[in-house]
């Protein structure tokens, strides 16, 4: 995080890295598909793109609005989900652009705010939605699913191993109203090994909680398809990821189009982060950036007699 007067921004992540596969300049037009506080646009418009910036979080779109004035109309602000992309790119009236970003997942922001009811460190009403306005919050999913549909979430969105023990203990005592709360339930639930943990034992069911809150894996899917539809021949997109359920659909979906002949990869293996970030922001440990660029002229056409 960094601090800026009064507001608390997202540090951005492998910067160098997706300005060095944007290569943004003047005459480019980027889209950012989660704006967050605006680092990585910020650094796209320093070297003179233009860009559209998206966000389902309408109080980071404001945060990010107020840092970027400066730029004035170089980058336009879009609330919404970046599944939506043909939707809210179409009143725009463009066809094309120059690169797409996806860095993704949840922000320091709203990690980092008690109320948004993301995190265990810091004590607050489950929520978890990434837009505020959101039909369903982790609230409504810890003390509403059956038994067998909990352990289903945690099992698959966190790959957590005690997935039933854990979501037998939270129905047994539910209703849950807080992160803490429920941390201290799932800590107990697999209480007998907490030193097998590296990690909180709470931190797996928190992001299973926040995949299926956000739906982030099915808005990714249809996220990247609608990416690459908006992209101009030599166009790339750039995802960055946090965790291995995210980083197998990008993989996956760059080799799809890749074996379509529609995008070369760009990135053999994921780009991570290099000692020195790390040290600087912890949170970049995990972090794994692919990338792909739309072909000039698909394979075999360029060869038609
Ligand atoms: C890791 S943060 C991005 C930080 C940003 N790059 C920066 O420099 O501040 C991820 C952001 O993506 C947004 N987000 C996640 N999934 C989204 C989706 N499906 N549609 C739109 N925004 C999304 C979140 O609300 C959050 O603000």
């Amino acid at each position: 995080m960094c601090d800026v007067g009064s507001a608390r921004w997202h540090e951005p992540v492998l910067v160098a890295e997706v300005l060095g596969f944007l290569a943004p300049a003047p005459g480019k037009l980027i889209v950012d598909a989660t704006v967050g506080t605006g680092g990585h646009t910020e650094a796209l418009l320093s070297h003179g793109a233009r860009v559209i910036a998206v966000d389902q979080d309408s109080q980071s779109l404001e945060l990010a609005q107020e840092r970027l004035k400066a730029f004035g109309d170089g980058v336009r602000f879009l609330h919404g989900n970046f599944c939506d992309l043909p939707a809210l790119l179409g009143p725009l009236s463009l066809s094309q652009v120059d690169g797409v970003l996806f860095d993704l997942g949840a922000s320091s922001l709203q990690f980092d705010r008690p109320e948004r009811g993301f995190s265990f460190q810091a004590d607050g009403l489950l929520d978890m939605r990434m837009d505020p306005e959101g039909p369903v919050s982790a609230h409504d999913l810890v003390n509403r699913l059956p038994e067998a549909e909990l352990a289903r979430i945690l099992w698959e969105y966190g790959e957590e191993r005690h997935s039933q023990r854990i979501a037998r203990a939270i129905v047994r005592v539910r209703p849950i109203h807080t992160t803490g709360e429920l941390a201290r339930v799932v800590a107990r639930a697999v209480g007998d090994k907490p030193r097998r943990y590296r990690i909180h034992p709470a931190t797996r069911t928190f992001q299973a909680l926040r995949i299926a809150v956000n739906d982030e894996l099915a808005a990714l899917e249809t996220g990247l398809s609608a990416a690459l539809a908006h992209l101009s021949p030599g166009g790339v997109l750039c995802a960055i990821s946090f965790h291995s359920l995210e980083d197998r659909i990008v993989k996956r979906f760059l080799r799809r189009a890749a074996l379509a002949g529609r995008v070369e990869v760009l990135t053999k293996k994921p780009v991570g982060p290099r000692d020195e970030e790390v040290a600087r922001n912890p949170r970049a440990r995990s972090a794994k950036l692919r990338a792909g660029r739309v072909r000039e002229v698909a394979p075999g056409l360029a060869t038609c007699p």
